[in-house]
C-alpha cells in the first residue's frame, strides 16, 4: 500500500515534471514575427505594437542610452491566437523630449540585440515648440515596388508620421485578409513594406488612419458588413491613442504642444455615397449613434486649447475633387463644418487629406472652405494618360495641382512635410519628391488666418 502511494506520487510528480518541461520548451520557441512600431506617443506615455509566432510572455524593455543600460521593463502580457498573438504595450512615466531606446523582450529573450529602435517622447503640452512630422497617403498593393518615399522621409527626422488611409488598396474582405494587408504592408510581405520596417519604424512613431481600400470596401460606408472585422484587425495592429468610441470606430485626436491633430475616421461611420445629399447625410456619423464623431469633433474644436488643429480626412474635403466619393458627395456637412469653423471663431484649422494619388495639391480655402493640403501619394504605379490622375475629377485647388505622374511617365510618389514654427507663429506645407526635392512650399501665418 505505501509502496503504491509511493509509486503513484512518483508518477504523479514525473508527469508534472514532463508537463511543465514540454510546456516551457513550446513557450520558449515563441518568437517575435512582426513589429516593433512605436505610436500613440504623448509628452509622457508611448505605445508598441508588436506579434509573436505563438502564445509567449512579452514585455517591451526601454532605455535612454542607446546601450540599453539603466533599462526598464514593462509588465509582462500575453500574446493570444484571439488576437493573432499581436500585443499593443504601452509605456507610461516617461519624461517629455526625451530619446527612447527599446526592444521586445518575448518569455524575456531580448529580440533585437544592437541597433535598438528608438523614439523621442513629443514636447510639453501647451507649450510652444517647434517640431515637423510627415504625412503618407496611398500605398501601391504590389509585392515588388518599392517605396523610396519612406527612406527620404525618414532620413529628414521627422518627429512622428501620419499615413492617412489607402494603406494599400487591396480591400481585404475579411479578418484574416485585413491581418495579413496590416503585416504586408509594414514587413517582409511586400518591398515597400520592407522599406518602412527597415527605415521608417526604427525611427519615427506613426499615427494612422485608413481609407475606404484598407478598410476593406471601395468607396465604403457604415454598411460593409465586415466593418467589426475591420475594426477589430485595426485596433489589433495599430498603436492608438485612447479611442472616443472603439466599437464604432477608431477615430481620434492626440496633442503635440501648441498643436492638436484630429484623425477623422470618414469610412465606418459613412452614409453611402449615393444617398440624397441633405441635413441627415454624414460622412461622420450615418448612423446616428450615441457618442457619435461628429460631435465628438465639434466638441473637440470648440474646447481644444490648441493653437493649431490639423484634421485628417482620408477622402479629399474640397468639394470640386472626386465629388463621387469624397466631401463632394456630403455638401451639405462639409458646409455645414466650414460654417462651425468660421462662427466660432476657430482659427488655426487646416485639413490634411488624401485619395486622389497626385503628387501634392493645395487650396487656400477658395474651393475646400478651408485651408487644405492634399498628400501625395507614396509610390503608385499610374501611367501618364489622364493627365497622371486616377481620377477623372482632380478639381481646382487655388495653389497647386501636381499629377501623381507627369507626362513623360516620371513617378511624383514623395510625401507631406510639415514644420509648425513660432515668432512668429506658422505652418510650412511642403510637398517633397521622394528623392528628396521640394516641389512646393507655403506658409501659413497663424495671425494672417
Ligand atoms: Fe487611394
Amino acid at each position: 500500500m505505501l509502496l503504491n502511494r509511493i509509486s503513484i506520487k512518483t508518477y504523479l510528480l514525473g508527469m508534472w515534471f514532463i508537463g511543465i518541461s514540454m510546456l516551457s520548451a513550446s513557450v520558449e520557441a515563441a518568437v517575435q514575427t512582426d513589429g516593433p512600431m512605436v505610436g500613440a506617443v504623448t509628452h509622457v506615455r508611448a505605445k508598441v505594437f508588436l506579434r509573436t509566432d505563438a502564445p509567449a510572455q512579452v514585455q517591451i524593455e526601454f532605455s535612454e542610452s542607446s546601450s540599453m543600460s539603466n533599462s526598464l521593463k514593462t509588465p509582462k502580457e500575453v500574446t493570444r491566437y484571439a488576437n493573432d498573438f499581436t500585443k499593443i504595450v504601452t509605456l507610461k512615466g516617461l519624461i517629455p523630449g526625451t530619446k527612447y531606446y527599446y526592444r521586445v523582450l518575448v518569455d524575456g529573450v531580448a529580440q533585437q540585440t544592437e541597433n535598438y529602435p528608438s523614439f523621442t517622447t513629443f514636447a510639453p503640452l501647451g507649450q510652444d515648440a517647434e517640431f515637423s512630422f510627415g504625412l503618407l497617403s496611398d500605398v501601391g498593393n504590389y509585392v515588388k515596388n518599392p517605396a523610396g518615399a519612406y527612406k527620404t522621409l525618414a532620413d529628414a527626422k521627422p518627429d512622428f508620421v501620419l499615413q492617412i488611409g489607402d494603406w494599400d488598396h487591396r480591400d481585404p474582405a475579411n479578418l484574416r485578409e485585413m491581418r495579413k494587408m496590416h503585416r504586408d504592408v509594414r514587413g517582409s510581405g511586400s518591398d515597400a513594406g520592407a522599406d518602412f520596417s527597415q527605415f521608417l519604424a526604427p525611427v519615427a512613431p506613426l499615427f494612422h488612419m485608413w481609407d475606404d481600400h484598407d478598410y476593406g470596401m471601395n468607396d465604403g460606408d457604415y454598411t460593409f458588413p465586415e466593418k467589426a472585422s475591420a475594426i477589430k484587425a485595426f485596433l489589433e495592429y495599430y498603436p492608438l491613442p485612447d479611442l472616443p468610441n472603439p466599437q464604432a470606430g477608431p477615430w481620434y485626436k492626440f496633442r503635440y504642444a501648441q498643436a492638436e491633430f484630429f484623425v477623422l475616421d470618414t469610412r465606418s461611420n459613412r452614409d453611402p455615397n449615393g444617398d440624397v445629399d441633405d441635413a441627415n447625410k454624414s460622412m461622420l456619423d450615418g448612423e446616428n449613434i450615441e457618442n457619435d464623431q461628429k460631435t465628438w469633433l465639434y466638441d473637440s474644436l470648440l474646447t481644444s486649447p490648441a493653437k493649431w488643429k490639423f484634421i485628417t480626412s482620408g477622402s479629399p474635403f474640397n468639394p470640386t475633387c472626386k465629388p463621387a466619393d469624397g466631401w463632394g458627395a456630403f455638401v451639405t456637412e462639409h458646409d455645414e463644418i466650414v460654417d462651425f469653423v468660421k462662427d466660432n471663431n476657430i482659427k488655426g484649422v487646416i485639413i490634411l487629406s488624401g485619395d486622389i494619388h497626385s503628387g501634392g495639391a493645395m487650396d487656400d480655402g477658395t474651393n475646400s472652405g478651408l485651408i487644405e493640403f492634399s498628400v501625395p501619394h507614396t509610390n503608385m504605379q499610374m501611367s501618364p494618360v489622364n493627365g497622371g490622375f486616377t481620377t477623372t475629377t482632380p478639381g481646382d485647388w487655388s495653389e497647386y495641382l501636381n499629377p501623381g505622374v507627369s507626362a513623360g511617365g516620371s513617378s511624383n510618389a514623395g510625401f507631406g512635410w510639415i514644420n509648425v514654427l513660432t515668432n512668429p507663429d506658422r505652418v510650412e506645407i511642403q510637398v517633397v519628391h521622394e528623392n528628396g526635392d521640394v516641389t512646393n512650399s507655403d506658409t501659413i501665418v497663424f495671425d494672417e488666418m
